[in-house]
């Protein structure tokens, strides 16, 4: 992978060098997630059977012009089942392309994972020797017998992928109208999932399923299953969103800022919905947000990240009552909070995030953090165990973890 060997500017002979490895390589991964596999690549096994998620040494790059974009580098955070994750960081700091490599929604040629996995404990039909679901024993329309399989999403060939999207994990995003499409009514859209999960679905079943996941949703579908996007608000549209991601029974909700874009009121019940909906489907949602009150409020567990890299994750006790990384402790500290009177300034971490083409091989945090030492200028710091479930990635840890 060629990298650009100057800070200022790139020769023509620099970019033709990069083009030409960034291309080689490019139609190696291509290669790879185009290519038919057994099952067998793909399955893997869960290091803890409490997890449903297990992300582990993640790398998802760039290949562009200038070099190569790593947003992900080295990634590892697991999602325990029945719990809610909240991943929070600056922005372009690799939150959304992490998510999305799960999801395995990386437009390639360009992006690409490029190394790492993904495991995931999926609940999916058993399969006769055709490959085909086999019907339920004395079940009803639509019902197979289904079984638990880890698949390592990473190592999964793309046109495998549809056993996982939509289907065991589903996506809630930021903007409701980029994904709803304006041309269909809410309730054809919603009938779309069922009679694409649910093998042999007919419309009166899939019908009867939408109308279902909108009263879940707070909605009654009388007034809703026959309009179209447009004639619903901001709120209405996430709240169908929300039923949409349901409807196909997933065991993992990734819900990447699906707030952002709401007033506070409409904000607050769509944060209540979700809590309630994770009990409802027993299963877990990976929540990405930029506000730390959310997470505060919603989230088990935290991981915090920083230029392509977890730095600190744990309990949402542990981060917010004992952050330990300088970047963890400034976050909290730039949080607007009710006991600041107006003339009190928000904190703001001073600096920038490195430039993601030329990362340096030290802290990527040092030429921000006030607490830095001499041994900030060595290696870039491993993740330190403080407690059973606390790591952070700071060499102020170092001795902590040298003492056991
Ligand atoms: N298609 C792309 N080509 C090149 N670089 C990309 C592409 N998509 C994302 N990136 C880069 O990857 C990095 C991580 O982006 P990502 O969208 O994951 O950030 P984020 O943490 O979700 O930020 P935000 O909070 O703003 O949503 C950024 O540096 C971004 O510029
Ligand atoms: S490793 Fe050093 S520079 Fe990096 S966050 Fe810790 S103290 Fe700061
Ligand atoms: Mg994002």
């Amino acid at each position: 992978m060629a990298e650009k060997t100057n800070k200022g500017y790139l020769t023509g002979k620099e970019i033709r060098a990069i083009t030409k490895a960034n291309a080689k390589e490019m139609k190696r991964l291509e290669a790879y997630k185009n290519r038919k596999a057994e099952e067998s690549e793909f399955l893997s096994e869960m290091k803890d059977p409490k997890n449903i998620l297990e992300i582990e040494d993640l790398h998802t790059f760039f290949f562009t012009e200038q070099g190569t974009v790593k947003a992900v580098n080295g990634v590892s955070y697991d999602v325990p089942k029945n719990s809610v994750v909240g991943v929070v960081g600056e922005s372009g700091c690799g939150k959304s392309v992490t998510s999305m490599s799960v999801m395995r929604l990386i437009q390639g040629p360009a992006g690409q994972i490029v190394d790492g996995s993904i495991r995931f404990n999926a609940y999916d039909y058993k399969r006769n020797e055709k490959g085909e679901p086999i019907p339920k024993a004395g079940g009803k329309e639509g019902e197979f017998e289904m079984e638990e399989k880890i698949y390592d999403i990473a190592k999964m060939p793309i046109h495998e992928i549809h056993r996982i999207r939509g289907k065991q994990i589903a996506m809630i995003f930021q903007e409701p109208m980029t994904s709803l499409n304006p041309v269909f009514t809410i309730g054809e859209q919603l009938d779309e999932v069922t009679l694409i999960h649910v093998p042999g679905a007919t419309k009166e079943l899939a019908k009867a399923k939408s109308e279902e996941m909108l009263r879940l949703v707070g909605i009654i579908p009388e007034n809703v299953y026959n309009a179209f996007p447009h004639e619903l608000s901001g709120g209405m549209r996430q709240r169908v969103m929300i039923a949409m991601a349901l409807a196909a029974e997933p065991r993992l909700i990734i819900a990447d800022e699906p707030t952002t874009a709401l007033d506070v009121t409409i904000q607050a019940q769509i944060l209540d919905l979700l809590q309630d909906i994770k009990t409802k489907i027993d299963g877990s949602i990976l929540l990405i947000t930029h506000d730390l009150g959310v997470i505060a409020e919603m989230a088990d567990y935290v991981v915090v990240m920083y230029a392509g890299k977890v730095i600190e994750k744990g309990t949402v006790f542990e981060i917010f009552q004992d952050p330990k990384h300088p970047y963890t402790i400034g976050l909290q500290k730039s949080k607007p909070t009710m006991t600041l009177d107006d003339s009190t300034e928000l904190y703001n971490i001073p600096g920038n995030v490195p430039n993601p083409i030329n990362m340096p091989d030290h802290c990527y945090f040092k030429e921000r953090c006030a607490k830095c030492t001499a041994k900030c200028s060595g290696d870039y710091p491993g993740m330190i165990q403080v407690s059973p479930t606390h790591f952070v990635a700071c060499h102020l840890y170092d001795e902590e973890n040298e003492n056991g």
